[in-house]
C-alpha cells in the first residue's frame, strides 16, 4: 500500500481513499456550529502548511479545489486519518472524530 501511495504521485490524495471509508457520512454536515469550530481547528492545525485561505503553500496543495469539495465527506475523514506521512502530511488521527468531522464541514462549506 504505501508503495502504491509512493507512485500514485499523479493522483489526489483525496481519490486514493478506498471505497468504503468514502462511503462515511458527515454527521456534522451543514451544521453551522460546526464549521465555525472548523474553521478555528483549519487556522491552528492545517493552515501553516496549506495557507490561511486555502491557497496551497509550497509541497501542501490549495484546498480551495473542486476536487476537494466534490470529495466524499468519507474520503476527506480518510485522508485525515491516515495523512501522508512519506510526501508531509500528517495524520490527524490523534485529535477526536467530532473535530475532524467538523474540519470537514469548514472544508465542504467554503467554497
Ligand atoms: C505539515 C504540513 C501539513 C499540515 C499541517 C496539513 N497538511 Fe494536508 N497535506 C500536506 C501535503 C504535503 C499534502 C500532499 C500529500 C500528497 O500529495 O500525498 C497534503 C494533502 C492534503 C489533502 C489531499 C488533497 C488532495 O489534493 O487530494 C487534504 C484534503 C489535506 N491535506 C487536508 C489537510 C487538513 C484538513 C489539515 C489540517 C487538519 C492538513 N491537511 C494539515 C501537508 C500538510
Amino acid at each position: 500500500m504505501v508503495l502504491a501511495l509512493a507512485s500514485a504521485s499523479a493522483m489526489d490524495l483525496v481519490q486514493l481513499a478506498p471505497q468504503r471509508a468514502a462511503a462515511i457520512t458527515n454527521p456534522l454536515a451543514s451544521d453551522e456550529q460546526a464549521r465555525r469550530a472548523g474553521a478555528k481547528l483549519y487556522s491552528r492545525e492545517c493552515a501553516s502548511c496549506h495557507g490561511r485561505k486555502r491557497e496551497g503553500l509550497g509541497k501542501a496543495p490549495p484546498l480551495d479545489r473542486a476536487d476537494v469539495y466534490d470529495a466524499s465527506p468519507g474520503a476527506l475523514f480518510w485522508v485525515l486519518r491516515n495523512g501522508s506521512l512519506y510526501r508531509g502530511m500528517p495524520s490527524f488521527a490523534h485529535l477526536p472524530e467530532p473535530q475532524r468531522w467538523q474540519i470537514i464541514t469548514f472544508l465542504k462549506s467554503a467554497r
